[in-house]
């Protein structure tokens, strides 16, 4: 007996816009309803294909050699954004990926490791001296603490720094269509523009430094020296803003459930699944990009030779097919199929093991220090194209007796 192959079916056309100013506001409601309507949608306004669930997007990320990374949606160029590693396939990617992991090697995330501990006992204990304490835990705290641990280890000058901010704020705000309100985030990255051309500079480079080592490699051959720039650029792009907006937004999670911070300071084991389960349910990039340079078919959907394609990564965080009650937040939440919040394959977010060491750092040195979290207000979630995230968490936060 032969087995019936079903015939694909066409991408159902959803009227629905990813970057109209609702849905950036909320990506959540809008990303969950594309994703229910099928794994693999046609976005007619924009004549490109999104992948919206969790085992499609896995699927597509394991074939890197038909899901392309040398073109994505809105991947014109723009003057903000490193042409570097994220266009590149194989073998191109593997020498720049390469490079970029050997200067997040264990002995370097051993050093910074001392630095992030110190200086997140720092703040922390200066916030919490007098006691109950109200802060914004975008700028007091998540801000404050990875403009000063990152930038140290990369030897960046201190002023200056929170242009970082505007800067990956701008880059995430290129990945989108061109608007009035893109108009408006470009021109105020614009101002970090020449801080950043000047730090990634090869005569700027501490010896030893991060960008250092990167020239080095330029040197042996290894990757050019136009490489070299670009990467120390990405770093520049995708090394602040996201980390930043990750831990804003996990004060925000636990803000919102004061029991699941009880459940962490009783068992501190837990900090780890805590963070990653912070950025399943925030994560701070929305989606990826790909184009498929042939016919394929994803989840019994046929995608055509050319498509470009949104991988919708935050969308797959809440998928009910792949996470129970996707839409809680808890601590303890069973992760070992992973999630998908530094995407997935060949193009895995290259600093990862940085921004966790970060995050858990200074989760596990707030853990040892707060009591309770309260939100006092209301937050503010950042609107941005690609990134999300949020720019304003009020809350209290009681030190333990
Ligand atoms: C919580 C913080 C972060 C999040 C959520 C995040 C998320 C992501 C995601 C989803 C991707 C995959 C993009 C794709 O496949 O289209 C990515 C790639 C990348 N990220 Fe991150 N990122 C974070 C922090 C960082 C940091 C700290 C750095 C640098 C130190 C960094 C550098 C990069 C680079 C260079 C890539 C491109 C990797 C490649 O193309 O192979 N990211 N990130």
């Amino acid at each position: 007996m032969t087995a019936t192959v079903e015939a694909p079916i066409e991408a159902p056309e959803i009227d629905y816009d990813p970057f109209a100013m609702e849905s950036l506001e909320d990506p959540h409601r809008f990303d969950g309803e594309a994703r229910e309507v099928a794994p693999v949608v046609h976005v007619k306004k924009y004549g490109y294909y999104a992948i919206t669930r969790f085992a499609e997007i896995q699927k597509a990320l394991r074939d890197w050699r038909t899901f392309s990374s040398t073109d994505r949606p809105f991947y014109a160029p723009s003057p903000f954004r490193p042409r570097t590693l994220i266009l590149e396939d194989p073998p191109e990617h593997t020498a720049s990926k390469n490079a970029v992991l050997s200067v997040f090697s264990k002995e370097n995330l051993a050093a910074f490791e001392v630095h992030f501990r110190a200086e997140a006992e720092r703040i922390l204990d200066e916030l919490l001296a007098d006691g109950p304490v109200e802060v914004d835990g975008f700028q007091d705290i998540a801000a404050r603490y990875v403009l000063k641990v990152f930038p140290d280890v990369l030897g960046l000058p201190e002023e200056g720094r929170e242009l970082l901010l505007k800067f990956g704020d701008g880059v995430f705000n290129t990945f989108g269509p061109p608007s009035d309100f893109q108009a408006a985030k470009l021109a105020r990255a614009s101002e970090a523009q020449e801080w950043v051309e000047n730090n990634t500079a090869r005569e700027v480079q501490a010896e030893g430094g991060i960008g250092w080592q990167l020239y080095a490699m330029a040197d042996e051959g290894k990757i050019s020296e136009h490489t070299a720039q670009q990467i120390l650029k990405s770093i520049f792009a995708a090394g602040f803003d996201t980390t930043t907006a990750s831990i804003a937004s996990m004060m925000r999670a636990f803000g919102d459930n004061p029991g699941e911070w009880e459940k962490l300071v009783a068992d501190p084991g837990l900090v780890e699944n805590a963070w990653e389960e912070a950025i399943r349910y925030y994560p701070a990039s929305r989606y990826g990009g790909r184009w498929a340079n042939k016919e394929t078919v994803l989840g019994g959907v046929r995608i055509p030779e050319g498509a470009k394609i949104l991988t919708m990564w935050l969308g797959a965080g809440r998928d009910p097919r792949q996470y129970t009650n996707p839409d809680e937040f808890h601590v303890d939440r069973d992760l070992k199929g992973g999630h998908l919040s530094f995407g997935f394959g060949i193009h895995t977010c290259a600093g990862n093991l940085v921004a966790r060491l970060e995050a858990r750092t200074l989760l596990r040195a707030m853990v040892e220090r707060i009591a309770t979290i309260e939100l006092v207000g209301e937050p503010r979630q950042a609107v941005n194209y690609q990134a999300f995230g949020h720019e304003y968490v009020p809350v209290r936060l009681t030190p333990k007796a």
